[in-house]
């Protein structure tokens, strides 16, 4: 399996960093449904600079914030102090979980299971599975082999992933693809509560591109 490298956050900045600060669009959808079930636990798998357990957070979740990166969980911290929220901490790859066997209600895992490889991906749904509790749900977001970036001929791991070649803080940063049969046969054990293909138009130098991401909720049932 490949080794796990995480993000490089010191290379973020101006308006790029601003879009990592703010909570996405779906977070919102998921605290308000998270909260009209009375989840509690929340995991922050890959929190980043902690925008969506700063959101959590201050709506009265128990939140865990998790990431590889030590500059990560320290600027997750530091906003958090500053709003005067008491958080969980834990630096760790997201490949074995430091957290007790169907311990957590709700998890977010956006734009970080696809940092790793095939074999990784199954490990990392596993470790999800194991944590979570009985009907607890977890939302992830997967690239989708529709993308522009799994036509560039970048140094190929296995059959779904890739080394992105890009200058930028997942520089040589595996980067899994998946397709809707892969999602089926990975989540099999699961109940699949909503699954959708987002488009991302944007400029990449002179040329005009687009992202697919794969948005999934998901409920151990
Ligand atoms: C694109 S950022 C997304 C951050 C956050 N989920 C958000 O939406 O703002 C990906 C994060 O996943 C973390 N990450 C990547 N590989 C990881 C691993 N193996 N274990 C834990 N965290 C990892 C990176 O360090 C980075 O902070």
């Amino acid at each position: 399996m490949i080794k796990s490298q995480g993000w490089d956050w010191n290379v973020v900045s101006g308006n790029f960093r601003e879009i990592w600060k703010n909570p996405s669009v779906e977070s919102y959808y998921l605290l308000n449904r998270w909260q009209g079930q009375n989840k509690k636990e929340f995991l922050d798998l890959g929190c980043g600079l902690g925008r969506h357990s700063i959101l959590f957070g201050k709506n009265h979740f128990n939140v865990f914030c998790f990431d590889i990166k030590e500059e990560a969980i320290n600027k997750t911290k530091e906003w958090a102090e500053e709003e005067n929220l008491v958080l969980n901490y834990q630096i760790g790859d997201m490949l074995s979980l430091p957290y007790e066997n169907e311990s957590i209600d709700c998890i977010m895992c956006r734009n970080v299971i696809n940092h790793t490889d095939t074999e990784g991906v199954k490990k990392v749904i596993n470790e999800i599975y194991r944590v979570l509790k009985h009907n607890g749900e977890c939302f992830l977001t997967f690239c989708s082999k529709d993308s522009w970036a799994y036509k560039m001929d970048w140094p190929k791991v296995d059959a779904n992933t890739m080394k992105k070649m890009e200058e930028g803080p997942e520089y040589g940063v595996p980067h899994f693809y998946a397709d809707y049969d892969l999602l089926m046969e990975l989540f099999k054990d699961f109940e699949i509560i909503n699954l959708e293909h987002v488009g991302n138009f944007y400029m990449h130098g002179d040329e005009r591109v687009t992202s697919y991401h794969f948005h999934l909720l998901i409920r151990k049932a």
